[in-house]
């Protein structure tokens, strides 16, 4: 593999480029600030979060990447060149690149990625499918014989899928992910407390002290918001118990799709997840106790991947070396380019 070959996950939360044998090289959240006034793009990643709240309102901070979707193709594309332009530093020999999109993407928004990819300065460029990526990222040889599920709890959606020699067997994407735990968390402090908080408190309260295991986790953390019954701001207490109301009907969401997926799943294939078990992958899956809360619903073993936010990426970057031998999920998007 040449050394200049870039993996790409283009996520809904943060986009993290990985080279095959050097690991992540970026992990930048997915936003950009705009000036409305001239149409400009004045920062991405990190920079652009950091505006977040803080700017006139002439200059918004966007995600163009929603729900899975590539919702703004024009902020999308200034997205992907400014990082491969970062991590891609030799002009003299130009990288092929692979990027894993959004499983529920349109023909028109990857063209998109695809031509933004090729105006960063790539030779070729290839789209790969979120859950083939993310169970090679998790350490799975997916060309084996074998049936293997993996669950992608990202931050926009959740991937489920059964591979089997390096292709899709069955498959299901649901909104259901990290943000709609954040959006159900603001709901619940709404309802139970009078109490209005942002969506990254909300986060905060997901990561430090929510759990989807009733009775094995216990915690409690103090945040600010306002009280919606004075409209002043207000401290409130909040704890893992009162939590579990916004947290719980997610995580059964989440089973049941992956529920859905077994029950499709062939008999061999079914007999193979039994014994292997289900991986977790994505950013969600580091919601404590939800390893635990599948694997009762499901009744097989689930494990959570060693390095779950950065398998997609890692995984996406390992196959320019073995998209070859994969049967599906791995394609050579460059000649699409000529049809223009
Ligand atoms: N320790 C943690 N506990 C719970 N959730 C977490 C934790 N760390 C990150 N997350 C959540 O993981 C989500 C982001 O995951 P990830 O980076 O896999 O998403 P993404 O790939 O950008 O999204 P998508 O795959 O949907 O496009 C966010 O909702 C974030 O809050
Ligand atoms: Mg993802």
């Amino acid at each position: 593999m040449a050394q200049n070959d870039i993996g790409i996950d283009l996520g809904t939360t943060s986009i993290i480029v990985a080279l095959e044998g050097k690991g992540v090289v970026l992990n930048q959240p997915s936003v950009v600030a705009v000036d409305h006034r001239k149409d400009q793009v004045l920062a991405v990643g990190d920079e652009a979060l950091a505006m977040v709240g803080r700017t006139p309102n002439y200059i918004a901070a966007v995600r163009p990447l929603k729900d899975g979707v590539i919702s703004n193709h024009m902020l999308t594309k200034e997205l992907i060149c400014r990082f491969v332009n970062k991590v891609y530093d030799s002009h003299l020999i130009k990288p092929r690149v692979a990027v894993c999109v959004p499983a529920a993407i349109t023909g028109i928004e990857s063209d998109a990625v695809v031509e933004a990819v090729v105006a960063a300065g790539a030779r070729q460029v290839f789209l790969i499918d979120e859950p083939i990526a993310a169970a090679i990222g998790s350490g799975i040889d997916v060309r084996e014989p074998s049936g293997h599920m993996v669950v992608d709890i990202g931050g926009g959606t959740t991937d489920i899928a059964v591979i089997s020699m390096g292709g899709k067997v069955r498959a299901t994407s649901v909104n259901v992910a990290g943000n709609t735990f954040d959006d159900e968390i603001v709901k619940l402090l709404r309802l139970k407390f009078s109490v209005a908080i942002g969506l990254r408190t909300a986060e905060e309260l997901k990561k430090e002290i929510a759990c989807c295991r009733p009775g094995t986790f216990a915690d409690s953390m103090e945040v600010k918001g306002r009280s919606l019954l004075t409209g002043l701001p207000q401290r409130l207490t909040v704890t893992t118990e009162d939590l579990y109301e916004a947290v719980m009907p997610l995580a059964e969401q989440i089973a049941a799709a992956a529920h859905q997926v077994l029950e499709k799943t062939p008999p061999e294939l079914a007999g193979d997840i039994y014994t292997d078990g289900v991986m977790l992958t994505g950013g969600g899956a580091m919601l404590k106790g939800l390893d635990e809360y599948l694997a009762q619903q499901l009744k097989v073993r689930v494990r959570v991947a060693p390095d779950p936010i950065n398998c997609v990426a890692l995984g996406t970057a390992r196959c320019l070396v073995i998209g070859e031998e994969l049967e599906s999920g791995f394609q050579d998007a460059t000649p699409r380019l000529g049809r223009r």
